[in-house]
């Protein structure tokens, strides 16, 4: 077990105003991704169903870890590494910051034990206390400086409560005896019933006239954003037209029904050969006339968005419904501008047509946490929005999610444009 010294600091009452709630909400974020695990069993927390995918108890050292070795370590004098062992295995994909265990082998590491870990984030919340504590004393500059960083490892453990969320879901759905995750009033699966549960919202468009539009992170705005939100830039548009909703499980199984994953001219050729070699014929979770959740097995409502598909599957969708996927662009348009876009929150991501690059002018930050996004910025897909497993204070418009475009473990559905 690593040294136990605790940092040397002079003590500091927090404040009111920034630094206060800062130090707030830095609990509250921490407090929430181990409030996810309170209902597992000891088994659960090593669960890695597939490469893609990560155990609990990962997700909670990996975050630890963020903030120790961006944070505590570089900018808490006298902060001493819990146990530098630990960064091999608990580093994701930092290159700048050394050599690390491989993905699909993180189900292996039954050691450290979850009480290690858990007795680790005390001590990485109170070093991180201190830090804001400190906040004070230092130059502005510097101050400003680690606040932002600070935000940015919130803003990632944020990011991880849904990943954790996501690959226990792929977990249990491994498991022949269809457990639930947690099939409580306050689990997930009851928070998108409850979001999803009125009739089904009546299909309408909208319509945009298109032009010169600017999208992006304004840097006016005080507001967090990642790094790949920015800068704000111009993009041309055609007039399109926008669905006020999403599809829905009914217009998928009417798809299928017409053969959609049997018909090649359908899909794009990728796609196509993913279909035959995974032998999709639904999306993920279908089984029958029921659908695999957090809650376990549930009947799958007809109206309700059509969740967990790849961008193929809702690609070829669109082009068997005579539409398209939106693009980016006009996905923020439309849920930026007056007038609330109808579903654009709290339901599910929604696969655009663009491509995931670097908005012109795209500077990744500078170091180590430079990596966090540009690097990825290939071969993948923006899904726009946010989810029912997204935290509540995590969403806004310019926010660009990615993922491969045959991933469909995320909760992510699909809004149709044309013109
Ligand atoms: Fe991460």
């Amino acid at each position: 077990m690593g040294p136990s010294a605790e940092p040397r600091l002079r003590p500091t009452p927090l404040q009111e105003g920034p630094h206060k709630q800062l130090h707030q909400r830095l609990q509250r974020v921490r407090q929430r991704t181990e409030a996810l695990i309170a209902g597992l069993e000891p088994e659960d927390l090593c669960l890695q169903g597939m490469a893609d995918a990560s155990p609990p108890k990962w997700h909670l050292g990996h975050t630890t870890w963020f903030f120790e070795a961006f944070l505590l370590e570089p900018h808490l004098s006298g902060w001493q590494v819990e146990d530098r062992r630990w960064a091999y295995l608990f580093n994701s994909y930092y290159d700048a910051v050394g050599e690390r265990h491989p993905r699909p082998q993180r189900g292996l590491l039954t050691r450290p034990p979850i009480a290690a870990v858990l007795a680790w984030r005390r001590r990485v919340d109170a070093g991180l206390a201190a830090l804001v504590g400190d906040l004070p004393h230092r130059p502005p500059a510097e101050a400003g400086a680690l606040a932002a960083l600070l935000e940015l490892g919130l803003q990632h453990e944020q990011q991880h409560q849904e990943l954790l969320l996501m690959d226990l879901l792929d977990g249990f759905s491994r498991n022949p005896l269809e457990p639930a995750v947690d099939s409580g009033p306050q689990g997930a699966e009851a928070e998108w019933t409850r979001r999803t549960g009125g009739d089904a919202a009546a299909r309408g468009w909208r319509s945009h006239p298109g032009g010169l539009v600017a999208i992006g992170h304004d840097q006016e705005d005080p507001c967090f954003h990642f790094d790949n939100e920015a800068p704000r830039h111009r993009v041309w548009l055609e007039p399109f037209e926008l669905a006020e909703s999403l599809v829905t499980n009914a217009e998928v199984a009417e798809f299928i029904a017409d053969g959609g994953y049997r018909r090649p001219e359908l899909w794009m050729s990728e796609g196509w050969a993913v279909v035959q070699a995974r032998r999709w014929q639904a999306p993920r979770y279908w089984r029958g006339d029921a659908e695999f959740t957090l809650a376990g097995l549930r009947p799958r409502p007809p109206g309700a968005p059509v969740r967990h598909l790849s961008w193929f599957e809702a690609d070829a969708f669109a082009r068997w419904a005579g539409a398209r996927l939106p693009s980016e662009a006009e996905w923020e348009l439309a849920a930026s501008g007056p007038g609330d876009l109808p579903m654009a929150f709290g339901l599910l991501w929604q696969w655009t047509a663009s491509p995931y690059r670097p908005y012109p002018g795209f500077a990744p930050a500078p170091g180590a946490v430079g990596e966090y996004n540009g690097k990825f910025m290939t071969s993948q897909f923006v899904l726009r929005g946010s989810s029912f497993l997204t935290p509540p204070d995590h969403a806004r418009s310019t926010y660009r999610n990615f993922f491969p475009p045959a991933s469909r473990w995320m909760a992510a559905g699909l809004r149709l444009a044309r013109g």
